[in-house]
C-alpha cells in the first residue's frame, strides 16, 4: 500500500504544531499502524530528519499508551487500541491524518504524545482499600455474588488509554472514573472506602479540568475494552449517596 499521512508535529508544548505532510510506500496490510509508522520513522531516519514522536509499550492492547487520533476517531475506524488496528483498515491510496488526543487536561508533550498524569491523580486521590496484605486469603473466606464479581473484572479491563475522554465533545472523563469506582465498588474489599472513594475521584477530575457527562455515549462507542455506559449512572449514583450521607 502506498499512502499519503497527514501528521501532527509539535516541537513541545509550548510550540503551535501543524499537520506535516508524508508519503509511505510498501506498506503491508498485515501491518500494525504503530509499525506503518515505524516504516515512516525509518525512512525519516535515513534521510536525518527528526522521526515522530509517539507513544507505545505493550503493543498488546494491554498498557494503554497509544493514544493517537485516526481520522477524527480516537483509535481509528475500528473499536480497538492503536497497536491492534491493522493496516488492512484503510486501502491503498489512501490519506491519513494522525493527531494526538485532544483534550485540556492532556497537553500534548511533543508530536503526537500527550502527558495523561491527569489521569494517575485521579487514581491516586481514590486511595488505598482496607484489604489485608500478606499471603493471598482462601477465596472464599470473602463471598462475592457471581454477577458483581464478573461486573468488577468486565470494568477493571479499562486501560486508561483516555480514549474516552478524546471522543467526548465535553472532555469528560466519566467513563474512565466509573469504571474505576464500579470495579472496587461492586467488591466486598472495595466497601469501607466506597463513598469518600467516590467524592474524591469525581472531586480531583473537576480539579484537572475534564468535563461534565451530557449523555451522548461517544466514549462508550471510542472505548476499546468496551466499558459500557452504565458504569456513569453508578457513578452518579454512588456520589449522590455519598453526597447525601455527608461524605
Ligand atoms: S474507559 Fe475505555 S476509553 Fe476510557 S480510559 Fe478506560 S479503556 Fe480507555
Ligand atoms: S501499546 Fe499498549 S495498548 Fe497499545
Amino acid at each position: 500500500m502506498n499512502l499519503t499521512l497527514k501528521i501532527w508535529r509539535q516541537a513541545g508544548p509550548q510550540d503551535k504544531g501543524g499537520l506535516h505532510t508524508y508519503q509511505v510506500a510498501g506498506i503491508s496490510s498485515d501491518m500494525s499502524f504503530l509499525e506503518m509508522l515505524d516504516v515512516l520513522n525509518e525512512q525519516l531516519n535515513e534521510k536525518g530528519e527528526e522521526p515522530i514522536a509517539f507513544d507505545h509499550d505493550c503493543r498488546e492492547g494491554i498498557c494503554g499508551t497509544c493514544s493517537l487520533m485516526i481520522n477524527g476517531q480516537a483509535h481509528g475506524p475500528e473499536v480497538t487500541t492503536t497497536c491492534q488496528l491493522h493496516m488492512r483498515s484503510f486501502a491503498d491510496g489512501d490519506t491519513i491524518t494522525v493527531e494526538p488526543w485532544r483534550a485540556g487536561p492532556f497537553p500534548v508533550i511533543k508530536d503526537l504524545i500527550v502527558d495523561r498524569s491527569a489521569f494517575d491523580r485521579i487514581i491516586q486521590s481514590g486511595g488505598y482499600i482496607s484489604a489485608n496484605t500478606g499471603s493471598a486469603p482462601e477465596a472464599n473466606s470473602v463471598p462475592a455474588p457471581r454477577d458483581k464479581a464478573m461486573r468488577a473484572f468486565n470494568v477493571a479491563t479499562c486501560i486508561a488509554c483516555g480514549a474516552c475522554v478524546a471522543a467526548c465533545p465535553n472532555g469528560s472523563a466519566s467513563l474512565f472514573v466509573g469504571a474505576k469506582i464500579t470495579h472496587l465498588g461492586e467488591l466486598p474489599q472495595g466497601q469501607p472506602e466506597r463513598y469518600t472513594r467516590v467524592v474524591d475521584m469525581v472531586g480531583q477530575a473537576d480539579v484537572e479540568g475534564f468535563g461534565g457527562c451530557t449523555n451522548i455515549g461517544e466514549c462508550a462507542a471510542a472505548c476499546p475494552k468496551e466499558i459500557p455506559l452504565d458504569v456513569i449512572s453508578q457513578l452518579n449514583k454512588d456520589l449522590r449517596t455519598a453526597l447525601k450521607s455527608g461524605h
